[in-house]
């Protein structure tokens, strides 16, 4: 099976005053279709700055140094304005950390959907009304709410719309960033819950980010292990958790509190 994303060889600097600082060192990893991929490490390890990049969503002074990102093959890096435009969120989208960062705090969220899919396609009012109630029925929000303001919606609600947005085009990968970090438990699990049933649904792959290993065993076929901008191991979960090479691992799992460490049958039960 070839990749839906190949990641080779990725180096990132920050330009800043004085010493630039390559705050993502040569990574390389792929993530297959319908894979979820899970991408581990604590604070300041580089995630996000991955992240944006794959999405081609990085700015100055953030600069790609070195590497290829493929998507299907095509190299990403190369893309033109409109090559882009065109890719971004109908191929790939995002959900970021904050529900904010995703959602437009002065548009309703009729409006954010209705940029994005017009942006992407002559659509008419009427019919991007029954895509959007449609999309947000899917993630449990009524369909009358697509009048309000993200304020007016709580922050699990805010997620879940965040979510839906990014699945509207039925993108082939999602990138995650901490979807739920700002959440409580209960609506952490109904969210993530609700991705896995998603993707069984629709069929797309997941980059997965956050420093909870735990939370990530739980919904990853694969975890990467970054620490100061490396990926310093990367496996299958089972082996992530029951046999991890590095000491660097095994520390994570040891940091985690014990009713975590749940190695066996973990995965997709949430
Ligand atoms: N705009 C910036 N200018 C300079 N350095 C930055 C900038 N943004 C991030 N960095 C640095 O790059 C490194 C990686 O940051 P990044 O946000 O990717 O980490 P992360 O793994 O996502 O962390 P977290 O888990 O806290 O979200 C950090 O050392 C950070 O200080
Ligand atoms: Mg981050």
């Amino acid at each position: 099976m070839s990749p839906l994303l190949s990641v080779k060889d990725l180096r990132i600097d920050y330009l800043t005053a004085g010493e630039p600082f390559t705050a993502v060192r040569d990574i390389s990893f792929e993530i297959q279709p319908n894979e979820i991929l899970g991408l581990a490490g604590e604070s300041g390890c580089g995630k996000s700055t991955v992240a944006y990049a794959l999405m081609r969503l990085h700015k100055p002074p953030a600069l790609v140094r070195n590497g290829h990102i493929l998507f299907e093959g095509r190299d990403v890096l190369s893309f033109g304005d409109k090559e882009l435009r065109a890719w971004r969120w109908s191929e790939v989208s995002m959900v970021f950390q904050s529900a904010m960062n995703s959602l437009s705090p002065v548009m309703t969220i009729f409006r954010q959907f209705y940029d994005m899919l017009r942006a992407h396609g002559t659509v008419s009012k009427a019919q991007a009304q029954e895509r959007i109630a449609q999309m947000l029925e899917m993630v449990g929000i009524p369909s009358d709410r697509m009048h309000a303001h993200p304020h007016q919606l709580s922050g699990g609600m805010r997620q879940r719309v965040a979510l839906a947005l990014a699945l509207t085009l039925k993108p082939k990968l999602i990138i995650m960033d901490e979807p739920t970090t700002a959440l409580d438990v209960v609506v952490q699990r109904e969210i993530l819950q609700e991705v896995l049933r998603l993707k069984d649904e629709l069929g797309f792959s997941v980059l997965f980010i956050t420093h909870d290993i735990a939370l990530m065993a739980q919904i990853s076929d694969r975890i990467g292990i970054m620490r100061e901008g490396k990926i310093v191991e990367i496996g299958t979960t089972s082996q992530i958790v029951t046999a991890p090479k590095r000491d660097y691992t095994r520390s994570l799992w040891d940091a985690m509190p014990l009713l975590a460490q749940r190695p066996e049958g973990m995965a997709h039960a949430v």
